[in-house]
């Protein structure tokens, strides 16, 4: 069990297109950010607290995210545990992050990416929306919790549970409920990546803005069972969900996890849910 995870957030993730600057200028134009072309052909979506690289590759693929440590000392305290319990440690493939950055594959492939931003985040804009959690689904779900709470030393939040087996999984590298969630589902993929926003008068005015672009909201508004959350979510052109959410719970560390049942009351105690499996 590693303790210098914590406190870590995310910060990026890039994500994958064939045609990446078409998807670029949807995310430019989804939170009205600026979107300006990366030295080695990616893309950079930027606004206030939120960071996203938007490269050539396969449709819908996530292929890293990356957090954010505290500072170098954590950082480096923290690649000496991953050392210590023989993690492969691998290059960071992150342009946002300074030299000292490092990446591990997880079960399923994609990177975890841990360092610091090589410059600030943007604090221009009005519109409030944290890039604060990334979800994946997964074949291999029970490898995929033991290798974010075991290895990388992540902790858990709540566990979704269908007879026993597990379903979901949500899990914290700070105070906020999950940065981090898988779900069991038949193929493995990435799921959604969220924007906490300031308040449910925020969901308001990101559900007016959807309206003005004439994108429909694809789930939601709803409260989700884990994490508290309100939440709704869009798709982008690719049929990656993009979530907006408010009033995610706060979890003390010590807190153990809890158990819900896989049933679509956990998902959304608002409604109906979407079901990974
Ligand atoms: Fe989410």
């Amino acid at each position: 069990m590693t303790a210098a995870l914590w406190p870590a957030t995310l910060h990026h993730l890039r994500r994958d297109s064939p045609e990446a600057e078409r998807l670029a200028r949807f995310y430019g134009e989804l939170l009205g950010d600026r979107v300006e072309a990366l030295p080695g052909g990616e893309w950079l979506v930027a606004g206030r607290g939120r960071m996203l690289v938007v490269g050539e590759g396969a449709k819908c693929a996530v292929p890293y995210f990356a957090l954010e440590m505290r500072d170098a000392a954590q950082l480096g305290a923290y690649r000496r545990e991953l050392e210590q319990r023989g993690a492969a440690i691998e290059p960071s493939p992150s342009p946002l992050f300074a030299p000292g950055a490092f990446a591990v594959a997880d079960p399923d492939g994609r990177r975890v990416v841990f360092g610091l931003p090589a410059s600030a985040s943007g604090t221009e804009g009005k519109t409030v929306a944290r890039l604060q959690h990334f979800v994946c689904a997964s074949t291999q779900l029970e490898n995929m919790l033991a290798f974010y709470r075991d290895r990388l030393g992540l902790v858990e939040s709540d566990r979704v549970l269908e007879d026993g087996a597990l379903a979901a999984a949500f899990l914290r590298s700070d105070p906020e409920h999950h940065s981090f969630a898988a779900f069991r589902a038949p193929e493995s993929r990435p799921d959604h990546h969220c924007y906490e926003t300031g308040s449910w008068n925020d969901i308001r005015d990101w559900g007016d803005r959807m309206a003005r672009l004439r994108i429909p909201l694809w789930w939601g508004p709803g409260r989700h069972g884990p994490g508290n959350n309100l939440f709704f979510m869009i798709e982008d052109p690719e049929g990656h969900k993009v979530e907006f959410s408010a009033e995610l719970e706060l979890v003390p560390r010590e807190t153990a996890f809890r158990t819900w049942p896989h049933e679509q009351r956990t998902l959304n105690l608002w409604g109906s849910a979407w079901m990974r499996s």
